[in-house]
């Protein structure tokens, strides 16, 4: 069934051939069928043909844009963590070592509880206009458990990304070598049917750089993308190191060095910027605006975990990126969709051009600014996808 959306007030594609630099066009009208955008343009220009045939949908002058990419959340996860939270608000800093928490409460949770908690998440996500999230394992940690977050995990996504090295468990502390070649070994191969990517949290309390490097590397290996938690509590050579080894995205990025930045600029990885975690471990917020200005492709998140960010709004995430980390709306929107699907290594998502899958979310809202402008609030009328 082809439907026609008519009457968009603004529209913005992510598509600079179209409108301005970010495909923003005005009074515009959009068709899809079957899945994927087949014509984008002025209203007054709709074809004839279109009008005749197809379900048309009268968007009365609201805004409509791509839908949202989460490319990094950790939502196979059971328990909650607000006294973590409480006592981070009252002065204590946040540290890896609350995953164990964590941990224990999704061993302790059966299959068909994690499928409830994992899609009431889901359900929760797109209801705010998110049309694709990426998954990561991480709170299993042993070959049993990270098999069955990932074989769980794909059931709601085709992005599920392997971080059996998110930290070092009970049960291998002070024998970290040994857990790293759990990971890169039984482990991956247990994952490796159900996973796109390979992870790791290279931070003080978590794995070092050189552990880090071995697990994305084993994963590269065997044909995962990789990805890197890199720069959230502190500086490190993490961010080169992730780079030599060719990840497609580098994650949190709030404590950067200026050489850095310069590796960024002529690298190709996306820096995938959280500041859901920036605000819930009250840290500072990465500098996105040296970001964007030196070109890096930027990418915004919610990473939704009990820990250290529990928001699955990526529109609050804009907000904060708008107000606190110098971004423009139209850079922000942009960093949620088009950087997303970048960040996982998509291009049929993220844009409304044709060809594109058709992941549509109508704001009630004149301009896609009010995404900034309002925060709080929950502004999507309509999912299509
Ligand atoms: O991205 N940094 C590692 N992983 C999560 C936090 C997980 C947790 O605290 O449970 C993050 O912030």
């Amino acid at each position: 069934m082809t439907t026609l959306l008519r009457n968009i007030g603004e529209l913005v594609t992510n598509d600079p051939t179209s409108g301005d630099r970010y495909g923003i066009m005005r009074d515009a009208a959009l068709e899809f069928d079957d899945g994927v955008v087949t014509w984008v343009g002025l209203d007054s220009e709709v074809p004839r043909r279109t009008v005749d045939e197809a379900e048309i949908v009268d968007i009365g002058g609201r805004c409509v844009i791509p839908g949202f990419v989460d490319s990094h959340t950790h939502l196979a996860f059971a328990g909650e963590r607000s006294l973590e939270f409480a006592a981070r608000m009252a002065g204590k800093p946040y540290t890896a070592g609350g995953i164990a928490t964590t941990v224990a409460a999704t061993r302790a949770a059966t299959d068909d509880e994690l499928r409830t908690l994992i899609g009431a998440r889901i359900h929760e996500m797109r209801a705010q206009g998110t049309t694709t999230v990426e998954i990561k394992t991480g709170y299993g940690l042993t070959v049993e458990h990270e098999e069955r977050l990932a074989r769980i995990a794909r059931e709601f996504t085709e992005h599920v990304t392997f971080l059996g090295a998110h930290v070092v468990p009970a049960e291998y502390v002070g024998n970290a070598e040994d857990y790293v070649d759990l990971v890169c070994g039984e482990m991956l191969d247990a994952v490796a049917p159900f996973v796109t990517a390979i992870d790791v949290f290279c931070e003080d309390g978590a794995f070092t750089v050189e552990q880090s490097r071995r697990i994305i590397r084993a994963g590269l290996d065997r044909g995962l993308d990789g990805r890197i938690h890199a720069g959230q509590l502190g500086e490190s050579t993490s961010v080169q190191m992730a780079l030599e080894e060719g990840v497609l995205s580098i994650d949190h990025a709030t404590y950067l060095s200026l050489g850095d930045i310069d590796e960024l600029r002529t690298g190709d990885a996306v820096v995938t910027l959280l500041p859901g975690s920036d605000f819930s471990t009250r840290q500072p917020y990465p500098d996105a605006r040296r970001l964007l200005d030196a070109g890096v492709h930027v990418a915004l998140a919610t990473n939704c975990n009990p820990g250290s960010s529990y928001t699955s709004s990526m529109a609050f995430c804009i907000a904060m990126a708008v107000r606190e980390m110098r971004m423009t709306p139209s850079e922000a929107l942009w960093a949620a969709t088009a950087g997303g699907a970048m960040a996982l290594g998509r291009d049929d998502i993220g844009f409304l051009e044709v060809g594109k899958r058709a992941h549509i979310v109508e704001l009630d809202a004149p301009n896609h600014v009010h995404l900034a402008y309002r925060p709080g609030e929950n502004l999507v009328r309509n999912v299509w996808s």
